[in-house]
């Protein structure tokens, strides 16, 4: 694994909590960021998401590194009978919170406080898992995939989607422009945040992807580890089985 990446390189506070304060700070403009950044495409690799983990039609689906809930969402389109939002992020959930009341979902959305690496559930608890956005985050990748593992059931699906660097030219190049500069300017100067949207391409830069993601994968026990590329390779969707 690489190199340990904390939003506000404070030596002092673990990356968890770096992690939950900067979402805290960015709680606000988040939703609007996220879909002005990727030109509103972040909505169809949730759709993506969504439709691998439909192929086993799941009752229950957690959703880990919840945030705002778009990810919950997006699928309650497969009319699951319970939907469970984890984050620890309070503020990123009260954003969530207020969206489901909004959109008449909060009855099958729930979202709650709650650690990736220290999941408040029992073994085999949820048909499907997923996560948008939010491994990277972690402060020990291996924990949180194997806490995915151990809530999930027997002939369950995970999906989880992350950033990624596209390594075709002319695809590299561009993005590595608008990654590195464009996107770290707009995001400081909307969310106010100085810190979020530099730790972002820091962080996609030192994740394990790719073939090193599903390695991770196997070793937290899952099965039939795959990769799909999105959008020329800007995100990553990778889904597994237990
Ligand atoms: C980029 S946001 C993604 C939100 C949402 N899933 C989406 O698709 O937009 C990442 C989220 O991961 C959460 N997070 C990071 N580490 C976590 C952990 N250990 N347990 C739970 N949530 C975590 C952050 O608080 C943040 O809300």
């Amino acid at each position: 694994m690489g190199t340990k990446i904390t939003p506000y390189k404070n030596k002092e506070a673990t990356k968890k909590a770096q992690v939950a304060k900067m979402f805290d700070n960015i709680a606000g403009s988040y939703d609007f960021l996220n879909h002005f950044l990727s030109l509103g495409i972040d909505i169809l690799w949730r759709k993506r998401a969504v439709r691998e983990i439909g192929k086993i039609s799941p009752k229950t689906i957690l959703d880990i590194a919840t945030g705002t809930g778009d990810l919950a969402v997006e699928a309650s389109v497969l009319k699951p009978t319970k939907i469970v939002g984890v984050d620890i992020s309070e503020g990123m959930l009260e954003v969530g919170r207020k969206k489901m009341k909004t959109k008449g979902l909060d009855l099958i959305i729930e979202l709650q406080s709650g650690d990736s690496e220290n999941l408040p559930f029992e073994d085999n608890s949820f048909d499907a898992v997923t996560a948008g956005f939010g491994v990277r985050n972690f402060e020990n990748l291996p924990k949180g995939l194997s806490e995915m593992h151990r809530v999930m059931n027997k002939g369950g699906k995970l999906a989880i989607l992350e950033p990624a660097e596209p390594n075709t030219f002319p695809f590299k190049q561009l993005y590595s422009l608008y990654f590195k500069w464009v996107l770290p300017l707009v995001g400081k100067l909307v969310s106010k945040d100085n810190a979020a949207y530099t730790y972002l391409p820091e962080s996609v830069a030192a994740f394990p992807s790719g073939q090193a993601f599903l390695k991770e994968l196997e070793i937290a026990g899952f099965k039939n580890p795959q990769h799909i590329k999105l959008t020329f390779g800007v995100a990553a969707l990778y889904t597994a089985t237990k």
